[in-house]
């Protein structure tokens, strides 16, 4: 009987350590794949991440090596784990359209594309799988479309920079439920909307900025909030 209750103690020490492991694996090599998928879609005309994300590295490295934490514009939860916390990648000239492969970082709680040649759309569902997202800035770009209804459902947003592109759908309603949210920003689109009326949105920021919301033609669309 003693021997019989060993057993089973192990086998469930075994199980939950197995799953942990598991999990530790493949959190990693989703956040290697999201990397390896951004430098082949991002156009780096002026070789600014080339010498340092160098992949053979990465490759050659066991399963729980963070080489990737080492990356430039790359920050790591802690030294030893090769999530990815923030991806700081302004005003480095990269083009390329919104890059699939993000939503492998599935820890991420900072995107800054802010400031190069990001073009169309952003992906439809983006809050799927950047749950973590605090802040986002997508600013000065030429990101194109719709400004997508799911970004409502980023629990933890708390900046959201969306200025200076072509943005031209409306402004989606549901983002006036974002609770969390401090810093928004919409000026320099082509929106239609006016910013959505909400006592959770940050009024006083938005109003200064709701001046330099601009409708297709150009004229300011509204003024109060
Ligand atoms: C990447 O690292 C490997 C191994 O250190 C090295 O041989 C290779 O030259 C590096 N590649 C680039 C592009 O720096
Ligand atoms: C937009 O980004 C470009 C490239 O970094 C920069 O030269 C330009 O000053 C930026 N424009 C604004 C309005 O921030
Ligand atoms: C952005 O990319 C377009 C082509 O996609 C190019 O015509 C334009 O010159 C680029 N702008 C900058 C600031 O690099
Ligand atoms: C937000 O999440 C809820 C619950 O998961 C879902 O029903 C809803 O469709 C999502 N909204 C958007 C705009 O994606
Ligand atoms: C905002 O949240 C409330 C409560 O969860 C819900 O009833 C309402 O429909 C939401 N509004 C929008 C525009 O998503």
């Amino acid at each position: 009987m003693h021997g019989y209750t060993k057993l089973v103690v192990w086998l469930l020490l075994l199980s939950i350590l197995s799953s942990y492991f598991a999990h530790g694996i493949s959190d990693s090599m989703s956040n290697i794949q999201c990397l390896k998928d951004l430098k082949q879609s991002l156009i780096d005309p002026n070789g600014r991440l080339k010498p340092s994300w160098n992949f053979t590295v990465v490759d050659r490295a066991d399963v729980y090596s963070d080489a990737i934490c080492s990356f430039t514009c790359v920050v790591c939860w802690s030294s030893g784990d090769s999530r990815v916390l923030s991806l700081s990648l302004g005003k480095l000239g990269l083009e390329c359209p919104f890059p699939r492969g993000l939503e492998l970082c599935t820890s991420m709680t900072t995107l800054d594309l802010s400031n190069n040649n990001f073009s169309g759309p952003l992906l439809e569902h983006i809050s799927q799988q950047m749950t973590y997202i605090t802040y986002l800035d997508l600013s000065n770009n030429s990101f194109s479309g719709v400004i997508p209804a799911s970004i409502a459902n980023m629990t933890y947003l708390s900046t959201l920079a969306l200025h200076h592109n072509q943005f031209d759908s409306e402004i989606p309603v549901q983002l006036g439920n974002t609770s969390r949210l401090i810093s928004f920003n919409v000026a320099d689109n082509s929106l239609s909307s006016p910013v959505p009326d909400s006592a959770a949105l940050p009024a006083s920021q938005l109003h200064g900025q709701s001046r330099a919301l601009r409708g297709a033609a150009g004229q300011e669309v509204q003024e109060e909030v």
